[in-house]
């Protein structure tokens, strides 16, 4: 079985400490989207080893494997940790391997001396909370927490995000992979809650209320997006601001989250984010393959 993990939060990393520790966890990732927030060291001291263990056993050929930090200054433990999985993930075949880095850091230009190249930069926008309120919905369309359907929230996924963030298709091998992926997302066992955006009946949009915390009180959160043909109305903002709103009523004081940089993703989505959140430093998404 092939499975999909975005670990951005120590609750999700122990999730993939799960996986390799709980037998009727599924195996075999064969995308694995490892995020890591190494600035947080006691997390890491405390969930490294786990974390490196799990992906030890879920490593499969063609992973990608991402390591993503904001660290600035200490990157030796994170490069030791980048070049012990690199070295893992190549015993195991992989096809690709993924780290993330600040643009422009020490560990960025680490990763170059070890063979990777930049793929694509991605823009981490903050928004401190609470955020200003998101007032009247727009008219006509209904907005409530759900747990998604991972068939529907798939298929709407393929329709926002196509003709955008179409490195993304030709990164998992068309529209039927992709909508196969976007699935097993909705379905993988993160603590992650959803408010749909409905006309009638049918699913027009839908943001994530986040996936866990990042550090207490800071919580990451999900990509808006919107139904093409529903788009410029105010319904992208209306369920943004009403994330941030479910969050700051959890208690968090401020939500991160990461996106692709507009010329390879959507400009509309960084323009929505940084309306009220602040552009923080960008990270490149570097890549090597596992066969040179
Ligand atoms: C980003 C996205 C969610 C925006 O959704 P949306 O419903 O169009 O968002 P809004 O309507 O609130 O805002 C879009 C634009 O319409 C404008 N707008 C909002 N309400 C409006 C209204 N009533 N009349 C006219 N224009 C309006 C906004 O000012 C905004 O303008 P700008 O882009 O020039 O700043 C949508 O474009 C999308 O799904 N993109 C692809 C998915 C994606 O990349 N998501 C991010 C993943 S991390």
């Amino acid at each position: 079985m092939s499975y999909i993990l975005r670990s951005s939060t120590p609750s999700d990393a122990a999730a993939l400490a799960a996986l390799g520790t709980d037998p009727d966890a599924p195996r075999g990732l064969n995308e694995a989207d490892l995020f890591v927030y190494p600035r947080h060291e006691t997390w890491l001291a405390e969930h490294g080893d786990a974390v490196i263990a799990a992906a030890r056993l879920c490593l499969a050929p063609h992973s990608g494997l991402a390591l993503l930090t904001d660290l600035a200054g200490e990157t030796a433990p994170l490069l030791a940790l980048v070049g012990e999985l690199t070295q893992h993930a190549l015993g195991q075949g992989a096809a690709t391997i993924q780290a993330a880095a600040p643009t422009g850091s020490a560990l960025a230009d680490a990763l170059g001396e070890h063979g990777f190249t930049v793929q694509r930069r991605v823009v981490h926008i903050r928004w401190r909370l609470p955020s200003p309120p998101p007032g009247d919905p727009p008219l006509g369309i209904a907005f409530a927490e759900e747990i998604p359907d991972p068939e529907e929230y798939a298929r709407l996924s393929v329709a926002a995000y196509r003709g955008s963030w179409d490195w993304l298709f030709d990164h998992w091998g068309g529209d039927i992979a992709a909508r196969r992926n976007f699935a097993r997302l909705f379905e993988s066992p993160r603590d992650e809650r959803f408010i749909g955006a409905r006309q009638q009946g049918e699913l027009i949009g839908f943001v994530s209320t986040g996936s866990g915390e990042v550090v207490p009180g800071d919580f990451s959160t999900f990509g808006v997006l919107v139904r093409p043909a529903m788009r410029g109305q105010g319904i992208g903002s209306y369920l943004l601001l009403r994330a941030l709103q479910v969050l700051a009523s959890r208690g968090a004081t401020a939500a991160e989250m990461h996106t692709t940089a507009p010329s390879q993703g959507d400009p509309a989505a960084v323009r929505l984010y940084l309306r009220h959140g602040e552009r923080k430093e960008d990270v490149a998404i570097l890549r090597r393959s596992g066969h040179s």
